[in-house]
Protein backbone atom coordinates (compact mmCIF):
# COMPACT_ATOMS: atom_id res chain seq x y z
CA UNK A 1 0.00 0.00 0.00
CA UNK A 2 1.45 3.52 -0.87
CA UNK A 3 0.51 6.39 1.06
CA UNK A 4 0.51 9.98 -0.90
CA UNK A 5 0.64 13.28 0.34
CA UNK A 6 0.96 15.50 -2.66
CA UNK A 7 -1.19 16.41 -5.08
CA UNK A 8 1.32 15.54 -7.99
CA UNK A 9 3.01 12.21 -6.31
CA UNK A 10 -1.14 11.08 -6.23
CA UNK A 11 -1.36 11.49 -10.04
CA UNK A 12 1.79 9.51 -10.91
CA UNK A 13 0.81 6.46 -8.45
CA UNK A 14 -2.78 6.56 -9.66
CA UNK A 15 -1.52 6.24 -13.22
CA UNK A 16 0.27 3.38 -12.38
CA UNK A 17 -2.93 1.15 -10.56
CA UNK A 18 -5.21 -0.96 -12.63
CA UNK A 19 -8.50 -0.73 -13.84
CA UNK A 20 -10.82 -0.52 -12.38
CA UNK A 21 -10.54 2.17 -9.84
CA UNK A 22 -12.81 2.27 -6.91
CA UNK A 23 -12.36 5.51 -4.53
CA UNK A 24 -13.44 5.63 -0.75
CA UNK A 25 -13.60 8.87 0.08
CA UNK A 26 -13.04 9.82 3.93
CA UNK A 27 -12.19 11.96 6.43
CA UNK A 28 -10.33 9.24 8.41
CA UNK A 29 -11.00 7.81 11.73
CA UNK A 30 -12.26 4.93 9.97
CA UNK A 31 -15.33 3.13 11.38
CA UNK A 32 -16.84 0.08 10.79
CA UNK A 33 -19.42 1.78 8.57
CA UNK A 34 -15.69 2.74 6.18
CA UNK A 35 -14.46 -0.95 6.84
CA UNK A 36 -17.96 -2.19 4.52
CA UNK A 37 -17.48 0.40 2.03
CA UNK A 38 -13.76 -1.13 2.07
CA UNK A 39 -14.70 -4.53 1.42
CA UNK A 40 -17.33 -3.92 -1.39
CA UNK A 41 -14.77 -1.41 -3.12
CA UNK A 42 -12.65 -4.14 -2.80
CA UNK A 43 -15.29 -6.96 -4.39
CA UNK A 44 -15.92 -4.07 -7.41
CA UNK A 45 -12.41 -3.75 -7.97
CA UNK A 46 -11.49 -7.29 -7.83
CA UNK A 47 -13.82 -8.55 -10.62
CA UNK A 48 -11.66 -7.06 -12.94
CA UNK A 49 -8.12 -6.95 -11.18
CA UNK A 50 -8.83 -3.54 -10.42
CA UNK A 51 -7.39 -1.62 -7.51
CA UNK A 52 -8.50 0.40 -4.04
CA UNK A 53 -7.60 3.85 -3.28
CA UNK A 54 -8.72 6.02 -0.13
CA UNK A 55 -9.15 9.65 0.81
CA UNK A 56 -8.04 10.81 4.18
CA UNK A 57 -8.63 14.46 4.14
CA UNK A 58 -10.45 16.37 6.82
CA UNK A 59 -11.86 19.48 4.62
CA UNK A 60 -11.81 22.12 6.06
CA UNK A 61 -14.49 24.03 3.71
CA UNK A 62 -17.20 22.02 4.98
CA UNK A 63 -17.02 22.87 8.09
CA UNK A 64 -19.30 26.29 9.27
CA UNK A 65 -17.63 28.44 11.75
CA UNK A 66 -17.79 26.75 14.87
CA UNK A 67 -18.70 23.68 13.77
CA UNK A 68 -16.30 20.90 14.98
CA UNK A 69 -13.24 21.10 12.55
CA UNK A 70 -10.57 21.71 15.02
CA UNK A 71 -12.21 18.65 17.60
CA UNK A 72 -12.33 16.41 14.50
CA UNK A 73 -10.53 12.70 15.48
CA UNK A 74 -7.40 12.57 13.52
CA UNK A 75 -6.26 9.20 13.54
CA UNK A 76 -3.67 8.24 10.69
CA UNK A 77 -1.75 5.63 11.98
CA UNK A 78 -4.83 3.34 12.86
CA UNK A 79 -6.96 4.55 9.20
CA UNK A 80 -3.27 3.32 7.48
CA UNK A 81 -3.75 -0.16 9.30
CA UNK A 82 -7.63 -0.53 8.82
CA UNK A 83 -6.50 0.67 4.87
CA UNK A 84 -3.50 -1.81 4.75
CA UNK A 85 -5.71 -4.80 6.21
CA UNK A 86 -8.67 -3.99 3.20
CA UNK A 87 -6.03 -4.53 0.68
CA UNK A 88 -5.95 -1.06 -0.38
CA UNK A 89 -3.55 0.37 -3.29
CA UNK A 90 -3.77 3.93 -2.24
CA UNK A 91 -4.10 6.46 0.36
CA UNK A 92 -4.07 9.94 -0.68
CA UNK A 93 -4.21 11.75 2.43
CA UNK A 94 -3.10 15.39 1.95
CA UNK A 95 -2.58 18.76 3.93
CA UNK A 96 -5.09 21.61 3.58
CA UNK A 97 -2.24 23.41 2.21
CA UNK A 98 -1.71 20.71 -0.46
CA UNK A 99 -5.26 20.74 -1.50
CA UNK A 100 -6.20 24.47 -1.42
CA UNK A 101 -4.44 27.67 -2.38
CA UNK A 102 -5.25 30.32 -0.11
CA UNK A 103 -5.99 32.45 -3.02
CA UNK A 104 -8.97 30.33 -4.30
CA UNK A 105 -11.91 31.43 -5.52
CA UNK A 106 -13.92 28.74 -7.46
CA UNK A 107 -16.27 25.81 -6.01
CA UNK A 108 -19.18 23.75 -6.90
CA UNK A 109 -22.76 24.59 -5.52
CA UNK A 110 -25.32 22.27 -6.51
CA UNK A 111 -28.54 24.56 -5.90
CA UNK A 112 -31.53 22.05 -5.38
CA UNK A 113 -31.29 19.00 -3.57
CA UNK A 114 -28.85 21.17 -1.03
CA UNK A 115 -31.79 23.03 0.20
CA UNK A 116 -33.52 21.20 2.77
CA UNK A 117 -32.32 18.74 5.46
CA UNK A 118 -28.68 19.26 6.34
CA UNK A 119 -28.10 22.13 3.93
CA UNK A 120 -30.55 24.44 5.86
CA UNK A 121 -28.86 24.21 9.14
CA UNK A 122 -25.58 23.86 7.29
CA UNK A 123 -25.62 26.43 4.47
CA UNK A 124 -21.82 25.98 3.35
CA UNK A 125 -21.34 22.39 4.33
CA UNK A 126 -22.60 20.65 0.34
CA UNK A 127 -20.30 23.39 -1.56
CA UNK A 128 -17.34 22.72 0.73
CA UNK A 129 -18.33 18.45 0.31
CA UNK A 130 -19.60 19.00 -3.91
CA UNK A 131 -15.89 21.11 -4.14
CA UNK A 132 -13.54 18.44 -2.15
CA UNK A 133 -15.00 15.51 -4.15
CA UNK A 134 -14.60 16.99 -7.53
CA UNK A 135 -11.33 18.21 -6.84
CA UNK A 136 -10.69 14.51 -5.77
CA UNK A 137 -12.18 13.10 -8.63
CA UNK A 138 -10.01 15.20 -10.73
CA UNK A 139 -6.78 14.53 -8.95
CA UNK A 140 -7.30 10.55 -8.72
CA UNK A 141 -9.32 9.95 -11.70
CA UNK A 142 -11.44 6.92 -10.16
CA UNK A 143 -13.91 4.77 -12.31
CA UNK A 144 -16.51 4.54 -9.39
CA UNK A 145 -16.70 5.94 -5.74
CA UNK A 146 -18.14 4.70 -2.95
CA UNK A 147 -20.39 6.58 -0.57
CA UNK A 148 -22.55 5.32 2.91
CA UNK A 149 -26.49 5.85 2.49
CA UNK A 150 -26.04 7.24 6.29
CA UNK A 151 -25.57 10.70 4.85
CA UNK A 152 -28.29 10.31 2.43
CA UNK A 153 -28.49 13.92 1.36
CA UNK A 154 -24.57 14.10 0.36
CA UNK A 155 -25.16 11.37 -1.80
CA UNK A 156 -27.84 12.62 -3.79
CA UNK A 157 -25.81 15.46 -4.52
CA UNK A 158 -22.92 13.95 -5.29
CA UNK A 159 -24.77 11.74 -8.03
CA UNK A 160 -26.37 15.07 -9.19
CA UNK A 161 -23.22 16.67 -9.63
CA UNK A 162 -21.37 13.79 -11.22
CA UNK A 163 -24.43 13.80 -13.85
CA UNK A 164 -24.56 17.43 -14.20
CA UNK A 165 -20.76 17.48 -14.65
CA UNK A 166 -20.17 14.86 -16.33
CA UNK A 167 -17.94 13.11 -14.07
CA UNK A 168 -16.76 9.68 -15.81
CA UNK A 169 -17.03 7.96 -12.31
CA UNK A 170 -20.36 5.87 -11.21
CA UNK A 171 -21.16 6.59 -7.70
CA UNK A 172 -22.24 3.49 -5.89
CA UNK A 173 -23.29 3.10 -2.25
CA UNK A 174 -23.86 0.79 0.62
CA UNK A 175 -25.85 0.88 3.37
CA UNK A 176 -25.51 2.17 7.01
CA UNK A 177 -23.88 -0.01 9.51
CA UNK A 178 -24.87 0.07 13.42
CA UNK A 179 -23.67 -0.95 16.11
CA UNK A 180 -25.87 -3.79 18.14
CA UNK A 181 -27.96 -1.19 19.80
CA UNK A 182 -28.87 0.47 16.66
CA UNK A 183 -26.86 3.40 16.25
CA UNK A 184 -25.21 4.19 13.18
CA UNK A 185 -21.16 4.16 13.02
CA UNK A 186 -19.81 7.56 12.88
CA UNK A 187 -16.76 9.29 13.54
CA UNK A 188 -18.87 11.73 15.55
CA UNK A 189 -19.91 9.13 17.84
CA UNK A 190 -16.02 9.47 19.99
CA UNK A 191 -17.66 12.97 21.16
CA UNK A 192 -20.21 11.28 23.18
CA UNK A 193 -19.94 11.29 26.97
CA UNK A 194 -21.51 7.56 28.18
CA UNK A 195 -25.09 9.04 29.09
CA UNK A 196 -25.67 10.41 25.78
CA UNK A 197 -24.02 7.86 23.68
CA UNK A 198 -26.65 5.59 25.85
CA UNK A 199 -29.55 7.78 24.68
CA UNK A 200 -28.43 8.25 20.97
CA UNK A 201 -30.22 5.48 19.41
CA UNK A 202 -33.24 6.30 20.73
CA UNK A 203 -33.20 8.39 17.20
CA UNK A 204 -32.81 4.87 15.69
CA UNK A 205 -35.52 3.53 17.36
CA UNK A 206 -37.83 6.03 17.47
CA UNK A 207 -37.43 6.51 13.26
CA UNK A 208 -37.88 2.70 12.77
CA UNK A 209 -41.72 2.89 15.03
CA UNK A 210 -42.51 5.45 13.08
CA UNK A 211 -42.01 4.52 9.67
CA UNK A 212 -43.79 1.30 10.94
CA UNK A 213 -46.54 2.50 12.40
CA UNK A 214 -47.34 6.08 10.47
CA UNK A 215 -49.54 5.59 6.97
CA UNK A 216 -47.09 8.29 4.96
CA UNK A 217 -43.21 9.67 5.11
CA UNK A 218 -44.55 13.08 6.05
CA UNK A 219 -46.89 11.61 9.40
CA UNK A 220 -44.08 9.13 9.82
CA UNK A 221 -41.90 12.38 10.45
CA UNK A 222 -44.59 14.12 12.61
CA UNK A 223 -44.46 10.87 14.79
CA UNK A 224 -40.49 10.52 14.62
CA UNK A 225 -40.78 14.27 16.01
CA UNK A 226 -42.65 13.63 18.99
CA UNK A 227 -40.72 10.35 20.00
CA UNK A 228 -37.55 11.72 19.70
CA UNK A 229 -38.94 14.54 21.51
CA UNK A 230 -38.94 12.35 24.48
CA UNK A 231 -35.62 11.17 24.56
CA UNK A 232 -33.98 13.67 27.35
CA UNK A 233 -31.27 15.51 26.47
CA UNK A 234 -32.43 15.35 22.15
CA UNK A 235 -32.35 18.65 20.64
CA UNK A 236 -34.39 18.29 17.05
CA UNK A 237 -32.21 19.96 14.26
CA UNK A 238 -34.80 18.50 11.36
CA UNK A 239 -36.89 15.10 11.42
CA UNK A 240 -38.46 14.63 7.92
CA UNK A 241 -39.86 12.44 5.58
CA UNK A 242 -38.38 13.00 1.92
CA UNK A 243 -38.72 11.61 -1.52
CA UNK A 244 -35.71 9.91 -1.78
CA UNK A 245 -34.68 11.40 -4.85
CA UNK A 246 -36.28 14.81 -4.70
CA UNK A 247 -35.07 15.20 -0.92
CA UNK A 248 -38.45 17.37 -0.90
CA UNK A 249 -41.24 16.22 1.96
CA UNK A 250 -43.52 13.84 1.01
CA UNK A 251 -47.11 12.56 1.61
CA UNK A 252 -46.75 9.83 -1.40
CA UNK A 253 -45.98 6.41 -0.52
CA UNK A 254 -45.46 4.85 -4.30
CA UNK A 255 -42.11 6.32 -4.76
CA UNK A 256 -39.31 5.49 -2.58
CA UNK A 257 -38.89 7.75 0.33
CA UNK A 258 -36.30 8.18 3.35
CA UNK A 259 -36.88 9.55 6.85
CA UNK A 260 -34.28 11.35 7.68
CA UNK A 261 -33.33 13.29 10.76
CA UNK A 262 -30.42 15.46 12.23
CA UNK A 263 -30.66 15.49 16.27
CA UNK A 264 -28.19 17.46 18.90
CA UNK A 265 -26.83 15.59 21.82
CA UNK A 266 -25.28 18.25 23.44
CA UNK A 267 -22.47 19.89 21.09
CA UNK A 268 -22.74 16.63 19.07
CA UNK A 269 -25.11 16.94 15.68
CA UNK A 270 -25.83 12.67 14.52
CA UNK A 271 -27.37 12.24 11.44
CA UNK A 272 -29.75 9.19 10.19
CA UNK A 273 -31.95 8.00 7.65
CA UNK A 274 -33.87 4.77 7.19
CA UNK A 275 -36.23 4.01 4.05
CA UNK A 276 -39.58 4.46 4.11
CA UNK A 277 -41.75 1.91 4.49
CA UNK A 278 -38.99 -0.06 6.43
CA UNK A 279 -38.37 -3.36 4.55
CA UNK A 280 -39.34 -6.10 7.50
CA UNK A 281 -36.46 -7.65 8.75
O1 LIG B 1 -18.67 11.75 4.02
C1 LIG B 1 -17.52 12.20 4.23
O2 LIG B 1 -16.71 11.63 4.97
C2 LIG B 1 -17.12 13.52 3.57
O3 LIG B 1 -18.19 14.39 3.46
C3 LIG B 1 -16.43 13.30 2.19
C4 LIG B 1 -17.37 12.68 1.20
C5 LIG B 1 -15.19 12.43 2.37
C6 LIG B 1 -15.98 14.67 1.64
O4 LIG B 1 -15.10 15.31 2.49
Amino acid sequence: MRLVRSIGCARRAVSELQHPRVLVPTMGALHRGHVALLEKARKIARRRSGSVLVSIFINPAQFGPGEDFTRYPRTLASDLAICRAADVALVFAPSAQAMYDPHRSTGITETALSRGLCGASRPGHFPGVCTVVAKLFHILSPDAALFGEKDWQQLAIIRRMVADLDFPVEVLSAPTVREADGLAFSSRNAYLPTEERALAPGVYAALRKAAAEAPTPASAAKLARKLIGKIPGARIDYVEGVDAATLTPTQRVDRPARLAAAVYFGTTRLIDNIPFPTPKP
